[in-house]
């Protein structure tokens, strides 16, 4: 489950606050996910009065809608928060405001925010905040009644940010400096927790973690299409299809076979999605802002604290801090892994798309993730297929803007890397949701047995197998080839199947084609043949099916 910041979200835009319901269902995990973004699902309902709160802020209430849009219409609407009232914010409040003599631009504040999108990485902040704090308590530089009040403070803000009673402040630009002023406020030790850290190594360290998370969580999914897979491939197990190259008829293969070949495919990006989870698994805290600190802290101890750790519990910490605050290729490979999968989405799709055209008839895709027409009664459309692979574009999208944020960015933290975070969330809320979609579709496909047979019936799909029963006989095979190029050509030309020539006309063409030489488009014995490993004969793929299923096991 990733983070979930709370069904209904209080938000103080500036100068106002603004109260937004999210629309996520408990249990529903990509609504969960999608309900930790707050610009997101949240449909404009009807503003309502708006009240002074306390300190001169505006309060609305009862109001539900996209983040976004709130800071625009409340500001056309004639001053309703501060927008429009006083371009200059007061001398700062900001945990950086000591050198500065005036606060941000009211628009700069708007316009540099990011808690709109990263208060989803609250869970993974506290988490930091705690194991930091624990650290600094184990090394002296706080006292350990310092720590617990600490510790108590954020699991009061953790439970109101998940029960969606926390006010979120674009003010205080980001989550960490949100979780830091509440701390703050409520407990006076909290003014020692920044020690030895910088928002820096902190958000490189909530990312790790959540890429972990998210890493983990996508792998889960994966792991359902598959099983989706799996359970088709076993319950169509029999049928046969003709294979497709150049989208032309080319060989006859178990529909078990294609399918196992799309399970590939997901395997690879499970496998995809670990090395993410390998790769994040480094704890960046303690290398500051840029060059660690002269305070004697433990950065094992915190690395420890958080699951930084490898296969035999040993710490794990980044090992230059330069590169820790700067390096942005986790979330580069995360996008890289979503992208990949979109790939596979899309050819997916597009077979499925193909299959279930009148043209092909191989496939009827289930209602529940179809649409119908509102013009032409007959249609069913593939939708979920389309998105799927319309899908894919957006994944891509998401990598090429990571690549291009962090080309030509000199070491080591800039704020551009600010814009890191909308790709990745991004991702990972598509491809979540694009594999159980992949899932829900393939549970409730039926295949048209009658037509696959009639498709696969087609003699010339065995011309290949012809071609193999010359070369048994001695024949060359380019020779071999040859000889039933010109075998079709002759069925071609009296208009009868490969299959129904006679072995006095086959012989016409190459005196080694003896009486037997029809038994070749004996399907099943044909696909007897096709023996070996990776092959699509029935013993291949009852194997590969028993390999998935033991894999597979929850
Ligand atoms: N919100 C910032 C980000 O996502 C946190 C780091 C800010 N660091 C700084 N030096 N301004 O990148």
């Amino acid at each position: 489950m990733d983070v979930r910041v709370g069904a209904t979200l209080t938000w103080v835009v500036t100068g106002g606050v603004g109260t937004a319901g999210a629309g996520a269902g408990a249990g529903d995990a990509m609504a969960a996910a999608t309900a930790a973004t707050p610009n997101k699902r949240m449909e404009h309902r009807k503003r309502t009065a708006a009240h002074r709160g306390p300190a001169g802020v505006l309060v609305q209430t009862r109001t539900a809608c996209r983040f976004r849009p709130v800071l625009s219409r409340c500001a056309d609407a004639g001053g309703v928060v501060s927008c429009g009232e006083s371009f200059m914010a007061k001398p700062s409040q900001v945990t950086w405001g000591g050198r500065f003599s005036a606060g941000p631009a009211e628009l700069m504040l708007r316009f540099s925010e990011s808690v709109s999108f990263d208060a989803r990485l609250a869970h993974f902040d506290i988490a930091g905040s705690k194991a930091h704090s624990a650290m600094l308590a184990h090394v002296g530089l706080i006292s350990k009644a310092e720590r617990d009040a600490i510790h108590k403070g954020l699991d009061v803000i953790l439970a109101e940010i998940e029960a969606g009673t926390f006010v979120w402040s674009t003010k205080l630009e980001d989550v960490h400096m949100n979780i830091e002023h509440a701390l703050t406020q409520r407990v006076p030790a909290a003014a020692r927790l920044h020690t030895a850290r910088s928002r820096n190594d902190q958000v490189a360290t909530d990312m790790r973690l959540w890429f972990k998370h998210a890493a983990a969580d996508l792998i889960e999914r994966v792991r359902g299409a598959q099983r989706a897979l799996l359970e088709l491939a076993m319950r169509e197990g029999d049928v046969l299809i003709p294979g497709y190259t150049h989208l032309q008829r080319a060989q006859p293969v178990f529909l078990a076979h294609h399918l196992l070949a799309w399970m590939e495919m997901l395997d690879r990006d499970a496998d995809r999605l670990a090395e993410v989870g390998r790769q994040a698994n480094w704890c960046p805290l303690g290398s500051g802002a840029i060059a660690g600190t002269t305070l004697p802290i433990d950065r094992e101890f915190t690395a420890k604290a958080l699951g930084f750790v490898d296969a035999r519990g040993r710490p794990q910490v980044t090992q230059n801090s330069m590169d820790t605050v700067a390096d942005r290729d986790v979330f580069i490979a995360f996008a890289a892994a979503c992208a990949t999968i979109g790939v596979h989405f899309s050819r997916m799709a597009e077979d499925l798309i193909l299959w279930s055209s009148v043209e092909f008839k191989y496939a009827d895709l289930p209602d529940a993730f179809c649409t119908g027409s509102s013009l032409m009664p007959q249609k069913k459309n593939p939708d979920s297929c389309e998105l799927l692979r319309g899908k894919s574009a957006r994944l891509q999208g998401n990598l090429h803007t990571l690549l291009t944020l962090t080309k030509g960015l000199p070491l080591t933290y800039n704020r551009d890397l600010q814009e890191d975070k909308p790709p990745v969330f991004d991702s990972y809320d598509q491809t979540s949701i694009c594999l159980d979609v992949l899932a829900g579709t393939l549970a409730g496909m039926k295949v048209n047995r009658t037509r696959c047979a009639e498709a696969v019936a087609d003699p010339a799909l065995l011309a290949t197998d012809l071609a193999d029963y010359l070369v048994l006989r001695g024949v060359p095979f380019r020779e071999a080839h040859h000889a039933v190029g010109a075998v079709v050509k002759l069925a071609e030309g009296e208009a009868v199947k490969l299959d129904q020539l006679s072995t006095e006309d086959v012989q016409t063409v190459h005196p080694k084609f003896g009486p037997d030489w029809v038994k070749v488009f004996d399907l099943k014995r044909a696909m007897s043949m096709r023996r070996g490993t990776g092959m699509p004969g029935p013993g291949q793929v009852k194997r590969q099916l028993a390999r998935w299923r033991k894999k597979l096991k929850p």
